[in-house]
């Protein structure tokens, strides 16, 4: 078969010679990776994205000129080769390289790329280790020619094309939505662009395609999907960028079960694709139970470690403090840790940091040693509590107490470094979950107002439409969340049809008819139209790719990312601008 990489320039890519093209002649293009003179013979390992190939000079094949030329090699100049590819001598292979049964013997060589010496180097020797991250993204162009990230993005690649196989495959349509648009809010600030043609008027990049994916179903497009490129201005963590990717999908006459199994296609298929068996149906579980068992919304289910309420076995011999709190209504929750009464008084001191910064008053701990029980937490729990967790020899229990709204999330979050501090090992590689039935709304802590606990268009769940009038903190929605091994892959829901409903639920946050109208009219005209029932889900495809590629940062599987500070290095960007240019879009910028 012919290759792949043949242009009229070159025969083969480096990367791709095996024993089976001993014997051809190919011309090559590539980087020079690195030479090596040892006497008569100059050894290049020239690179291209497939990987690195030996190319070997000698008088043999090669005249005086190119020798010459040979011998003056610098690293990362692009070089046209010619010759053959032949074995290499017995025991002179290298079983490191794909490539390293075989040697390319040149007999032309043209300098077609010369280059400066590299600001961070391309080739590293073994234990060298990489320039920093900023600098790296600075001078991407040189850091992109890591053989890592060929991979990563060759892994991208397949990711894209095999979402769009499978999601094609089951009839959905993959339509564009608009950059330049108005506001949607998925609870980030949106990135406002300045209209030159209508003074003090501003398109905004989207946050999602949220509204026009449901504009699509009103409009009869019943099966949606987008690789759909979102901009969200947030505070910045390691695995969000303010421009990422999502599998966008939306479809017509369903409810939650079909936008699963959707998902769970497109998800077997991608975990197959980077070489990782799984299978489908994902267990479910509602948002509740998450939060009682895990302490959070997208809990690891490769450890156990859950949590217990131990709130009615405290009483009559426990801390004076444990019983106030349970009297004012608060609850106590405890997970056991085998093998935990190892940890030390510096992990233990860090696991209660852990809590306070979740802002949990404090973190109660106990261990069972030889001797029984010890820890300040013994006599705070006291022994009916200690009794129901049934201790065995090396287990330490933590425990907090509080409202449920701080003290589950403490613990959650103490759970997993607890996990990790003991190097517990996983039950499975793989656990994906969906978390469904989430509450409608949560309070703000600060001012008390309602907020959507996702975008304002989710539909309430069927069964709680009557707590609406009543209480409708209590009312559960119909979002659900894809979680693997404790990551939020995505999330959706069903959408609201009614528009009446629509109206009340914005009346409830507190967005005024006028306001709606102003934000969100487009939507609510389409609602009007007749609206089929309809929902979907967005999955986080940068997040997907990263965690199948292997590696700790979205940056690495992003061919030109930002910075954790939303700065793109390489281009220099954002960056001022000339007041005339400003002028222009009447723009003045007040310091
Ligand atoms: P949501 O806002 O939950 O839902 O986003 C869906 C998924 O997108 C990924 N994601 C991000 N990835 C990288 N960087 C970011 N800044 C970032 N923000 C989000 C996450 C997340 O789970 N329109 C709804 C979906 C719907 O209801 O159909 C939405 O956008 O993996």
């Amino acid at each position: 078969m012919a290759s792949l990489g043949r242009t009229t320039l070159r025969t083969h890519r480096c990367g791709e010679l095996r024993a089976t093209h001993a014997g051809e002649r190919v011309t090559l293009g590539g980087w020079v990776h690195r030479r090596r003179d040892l006497g008569g013979l100059i050894f290049v390992d020239l690179r291209d994205r497939e990987g690195l190939v030996q190319v070997a000079f000698g008088p043999d094949a090669a005249s005086p000129e190119v020798l010459r030329l040979a011998g003056g090699l610098t690293p990362e100049t692009v070089v046209i080769v010619e010759g053959e590819v032949k074995r290499r001598p017995a025991g002179q292979a290298n079983p490191e390289m794909p490539t390293g049964e075989v040697e390319v013997r040149a007999a032309t060589l043209r300098v077609v790329g010369p280059a400066e010496v590299p600001v961070i180097p391309v080739a590293r020797g073994k234990g060298e280790t990489m320039a920093n991250e900023d600098l790296r993204l600075r001078h991407r162009h040189l850091d992109l020619r890591r053989p890592e990230l060929y991979r990563n993005l060759e892994l991208r690649h397949r990711l894209l094309q095999r979402t769009r196989a499978t999601l094609s495959a089951q009839g959905f349509l993959e339509l564009e939505t608009p950059i330049l648009t108005k506001p949607t809010p998925e609870g980030a600030r949106d990135y406002l662009v300045p209209s030159r043609v209508y003074p003090g008027e501003f398109f905004a990049l989207p946050q999602s395609p949220q509204i026009y994916k449901q504009l699509l179903m009103v409009s009869g497009y019943d099966r949606y999907f987008q690789l759909a490129r979102c901009f969200r201005d947030e505070d910045l963590r390691a695995d969000r960028q303010p421009e990422f990717t999502q599998i966008d999908i939306e479809a017509s006459f369903i409810g939650p079960e079909d936008i699963y199994a959707v998902t769970e296609a497109v998800l077997v298929a991608l975990w197959a694709e980077a070489g990782e068996a799984v299978t489908a149906p994902f267990p479910r579980m509602p948002w509740r139970e998450a939060m009682e068992r895990f302490g959070v919304d997208k809990p690891d289910l490769r450890f156990g470690l859950e949590l217990q309420d131990l709130s009615a076995r405290i009483g009559e011999g426990s801390g004076e403090f444990l019983r106030a709190a349970v009297g004012r209504g608060e609850r106590i929750h405890a997970l056991v840790a085998p093998g935990g009464a190892a940890l030390s008084r510096k992990d233990l001191d860090a696991l209660t940091e852990d809590a306070k910064t979740m802002r949990a008053s404090g973190l109660l701990w106990a261990k069972r040693g030889p001797d029984g029980v010890t820890g300040p937490g013994a006599k705070a729990l006291g022994p009916l509590a200690l009794e129901a967790l049934q201790l065995a020899e090396g287990d330490l229990v933590l425990g907090v107490a509080g409202t449920d709204a701080v003290a589950l999330p403490a613990l959650g979050r103490v759970r997993l470094e607890t996990i990790r501090r003991l190097g517990l090992a996983a039950r499975t590689k793989h656990a994906f979950v969906w978390i469904e039935q989430f509450p409608l709304f949560e309070r703000d802590p600060d001012t008390g107002q309602f907020a959507p606990m996702h975008h304002p268009f989710t539909a309430p769940h069927p069964d709680d439409l009557g707590l609406l009038g009543t209480a409708p903190e209590r009312a559960r929605s119909t979002h659900y969340d894809s979680v693997y091994n404790g990551t939020e892959l995505g999330s959706g829901s069903i959408r609201i049809v009614d528009p009446a409903l629509q109206q009340r639920v914005f009346d409830w946050l507190g967005i005024v008819p006028a306001e709606a109208e102003r934000r969100f009219g487009f939507l609510l005209e389409g609602l009007k139209a007749g609206a089929p029932p309809h929902g979907g889900i967005a999955l986080g495809f940068d997040r997907i790719a990263m965690l199948l590629a292997g590696v700790d940062s979205i940056r690495d599987v992003i061919a030109f990312p930002k910075t954790a500070q939303a700065r793109a290095l390489f281009e220099g960007a954002p960056t001022v601008v000339p007041q005339a240019d400003l002028d222009v879009l009447h723009l003045k910028v007040v310091p």
